[in-house]
């Protein structure tokens, strides 16, 4: 059965593809290679025995998507990872983010129902949530206003693959991640941050490695026990093999709405000097950092309520987080010896 794969050379979409091809499935992936690199795909032959079919283009080009789904006639479902994701970039391009983003999506959903395709699995965030009152973060948690316009687009994104599935042909199922982090064991393949990381794990594993001198620590003043602010790490393993289960829900007919939301975290919350203390215990590595202010648009803390997922879907997030820092590490040591 083959499942088409958007943005698959990417962070997630290859450990996602790796996932689908062990279960069997035929995985074709779009992307237009703005945010990886085409040695993914030997990549993750390296790993599952078998290099994806592959097309280059961009999907913000309806002409171009249309003739993929009509050359591509045998499609059974689609996880949808294409977009961009910097919320830094965001805030200075909002248009750039808009245009991505959503076109990409709606061209998406265009091809599905010009061509008969009914499922999809779609990347959303937690980012949704905003600061939630209450903790931990339910799928029924109010969404707040986004603080980016990255975050505004996965908003939005939701609302438009809703209002689509009420008069279309069309089921969803829509992932919303928390803080996806590590490699996958083979550290052939992972995440490549272009430029100076945002996001803490690859600042962390870039300073151990020599990269940055030190960690800037954003903020220590938070109502936290130690201070610093608590996000919901999981590893991005565990969150592919989710989406192989999203898939085989859809196909075999198991959805009970026609878009079904699910949170994918590991229900546990953990502050940022507590994922630093993970990483020395895990790597036997002293790190360098120091507390700086908060850094504007973060939220205190978040982390996900993941009973539904673990009731529903099947599925629980396995992977501690010791093992999360420790695969970021053998990735980051892999980067280097290839440079
Ligand atoms: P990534 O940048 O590694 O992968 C996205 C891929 O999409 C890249 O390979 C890029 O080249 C491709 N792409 C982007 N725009 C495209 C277009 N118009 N046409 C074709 N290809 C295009 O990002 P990721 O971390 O793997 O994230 C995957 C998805 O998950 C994104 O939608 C992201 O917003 C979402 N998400 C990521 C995180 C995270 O922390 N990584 C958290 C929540 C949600
Ligand atoms: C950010 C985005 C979120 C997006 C996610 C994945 C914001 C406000 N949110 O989440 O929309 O889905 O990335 O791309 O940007 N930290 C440091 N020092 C650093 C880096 C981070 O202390 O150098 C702290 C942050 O303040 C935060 C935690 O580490 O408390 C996690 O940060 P990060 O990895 O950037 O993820 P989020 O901010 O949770």
């Amino acid at each position: 059965m083959k499942i088409l794969v958007t943005g698959g050379t990417g962070y997630i979409g290859s450990h996602t593809v790796v996932e689908l091809q062990a279960k069997g499935f035929e995985v074709i992936i779009v992307d237009n290679l703005s945010n990886s690199s085409i040695e993914v795909l030997d990549n993750i032959a390296k790993i599952s025995g078998k290099k994806p079919l592959f097309e280059k283009f961009d999907l913000t080009d309806p002409e171009k998507t249309e003739t993929f789904f009509r050359l591509h006639n045998d499609i059974r479902a689609i996880i949808h990872f294409a977009a961009f994701k910097a919320v830094g970039e965001s805030v200075q391009y909002p248009l750039m983010y808009y245009r991505n983003n959503l076109v990409s999506l709606i061209n998406t959903l265009q091809g599905m129902i010009n061509n008969g395709i009914r499922d999809i699995v779609f990347s959303s965030s937690c980012t949704v949530y905003g600061q939630p009152e209450k903790l931990p973060a339910r799928e029924d948690t109010p969404i707040q206003k986004a603080n980016s316009p990255y975050g505004n687009t996965k908003r939005i994104s939701e609302e438009i693959i809703t209002e689509t599935s009420e008069n279309e042909a069309i089921r969803a199922i829509l992932l919303r991640y928390f803080n996806p982090i590590g490699a996958h064991e083979t550290a052939i393949i992972g995440e490549f941050p272009q430029g100076i990381p945002n996001n803490l794990m690859p600042y962390i594993t870039q300073t151990a490695i020599g990269k940055r001198d030190f960690l800037r620590i954003w903020g220590n003043d938070y109502d936290t026990p130690d201070g610093t602010a608590i996000r919901d790490y999981i590893h991005v393993v565990d969150l592919a093999k989710a989406h192989v289960i999203a898939v085989e829900r859809m196909i075999a007919d198991k959805s009970k709405e026609k878009v079904e939301i699910f949170n994918l975290g590991t229900g546990k919350g953990f502050s940022v000097m507590e994922v630093i203390k993970s990483f020395e215990r895990s790597t036997g590595i002293h790190l360098n950092y120091k507390i700086m202010d908060r850094r504007p648009g973060d939220v205190e803390q978040v982390w996900a309520d993941t009973g539904f997922a673990n009731t529903e879907l099947g599925w629980k997030a396995e992977k501690s987080l010791d093992e999360m820092t420790a695969s970021a590490w053998k990735w980051e040591k892999a980067l280097a010896a290839r440079r």
